[in-house]
């Protein structure tokens, strides 16, 4: 049966996700697109050759040929139209980050559980060969128990504008905005232990400089943080995130194991993905065979949606453990104002 699909936001990610869905074919039809911009709706609407086109997102969760929502608002948008779509009975694919805080997180999970409906987090890492086999690798013990485990993403000059840069629109800054890749690709990898403490700082180190691209004046988040997190078990996780930093680009996750260490960096110089076995005096590189299949596409994760609403679930990426980036997030801006380590925890979903 031909899945209705309704898109709410269509600014700069709606497109690859109406791409993702126009190349399913007759598995799915867009049916209507929802922006608080009129003219951003109408003009998505007759590109993706939807019959409405909405201002308000209620009014397309009340259309009966609405089954399943792509949320691509921006960030402090996420959690309203996602607990409405479930509520009204529809599937839902949320853009990363899942939610502004672990309040509006648990709200969406339960929501999603009281509908039985899929909730997914579009969260393209998750789908990477590299991550897909890491997770592998530690799921089997491949490098013994991990006690250390780095998630560091450092962007040598890429402050973004527009939404971005706002508090009342992003909810938080490069964190949320690129750090939340490499922070849930590690507790995936990890299979999400519960993060306990957080000690961590944010700021706001060049968003107000005068050289940019951007409008200092409208600069309300950080673009540079750090945490040292403890988790469940005992591992702990450094995490740090730079819009900009004096450093050149480096991405990468770490993974240090008692038989092994375990090396992602998904964007190079050299191989992505490096894994080492062994002791103290004879540890070595491991061959790594073939990866499993996967893509970092946002179409291929529309198409897990897809795939996963037309199974009946489960999510491909759920929201009770993606949540765990919101937790450390909110751990994160409270130690970094206290000036000390925080404790945190989950409510009851
Ligand atoms: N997966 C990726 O590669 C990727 C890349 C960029 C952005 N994103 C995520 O996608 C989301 C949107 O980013 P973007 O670049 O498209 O932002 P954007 O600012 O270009 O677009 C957001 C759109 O949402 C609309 N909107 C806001 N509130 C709304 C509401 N209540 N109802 C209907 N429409 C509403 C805005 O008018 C705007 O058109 C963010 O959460 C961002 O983190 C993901």
């Amino acid at each position: 049966m031909e899945l209705g699909i309704g898109i709410i936001g269509a600014g700069g990610i709606s497109r690859a996700h109406a791409e993702g869905y126009q190349a399913l074919g007759d598995r799915v039809r867009i049916a209507a697109v929802a922006d608080i911009d009129a003219e951003r709706a109408a003009d998505a609407a007759a590109r993706w050759g939807a019959a409405h086109a909405l201002q308000r997102y209620e009014d397309l969760l009340a259309l009966p040929e609405v089954d399943a929502v792509s949320i691509c608002t921006y960030n402090n948008a996420h959690c309203a139209p996602a607990v409405a779509a479930l509520e009204a009975g529809k599937h839902v694919l949320v853009e990363k980050p899942m939610a502004a805080t672990t309040a509006e997180a648990v709200q969406m999970v339960r929501a999603a559980r009281r509908a039985d409906k899929v909730l997914m987090v579009e969260m393209k890492w998750r789908f990477m060969p590299e991550i897909l086999a890491a997770r592998g690798a530690v799921e089997r013990g491949d490098l013994g128990s991990v006690y250390y485990a780095e998630a560091i993403g450092w962007q040598h000059r890429g402050i973004p504008g527009g939404t971005f840069i706002r508090k009342e629109t992003a909810g938080g800054g490069a964190l949320m905005d690129n750090g939340v890749y490499t922070l849930d690709a590690l507790l995936y990898i990890l299979g999400h232990p519960r993060p306990l403490t957080v000690s961590g700082t944010a700021a706001d180190t060049f968003g107000h400089s005068r050289d940019g691209s951007w409008d200092p004046a409208e600069f309300t988040v950080e673009d540079f943080g750090s945490a040292y997190v403890r988790l469940e078990g005992g591992t702990t996780l450094f995490f740090a995130h730079a819009w900009a930093i004096n450093f050149d680009e480096q991405w990468q996750l770490r993974f240090a194991g008692k038989a092994g260490g375990l090396e992602v960096h998904p964007f190079g110089p050299g191989p992505k993905l490096r894994i080492r076995r062994g002791g103290y005096g004879d540890l070595a590189e491991v061959e790594i065979d073939e990866l499993p299949s996967g893509s970092t596409e946002i179409a291929y994760a529309v198409e897990r949606f897809v795939d996963a609403v037309e199974a009946g679930g489960p999510s491909p990426v759920p929201g009770d453990t993606f949540l765990y980036t919101n937790l450390i997030f909110d751990g994160l801006y409270e130690s970094s104002q206290q000036g000390g380590e925080v404790r945190v925890s989950l409510p009851e979903l």
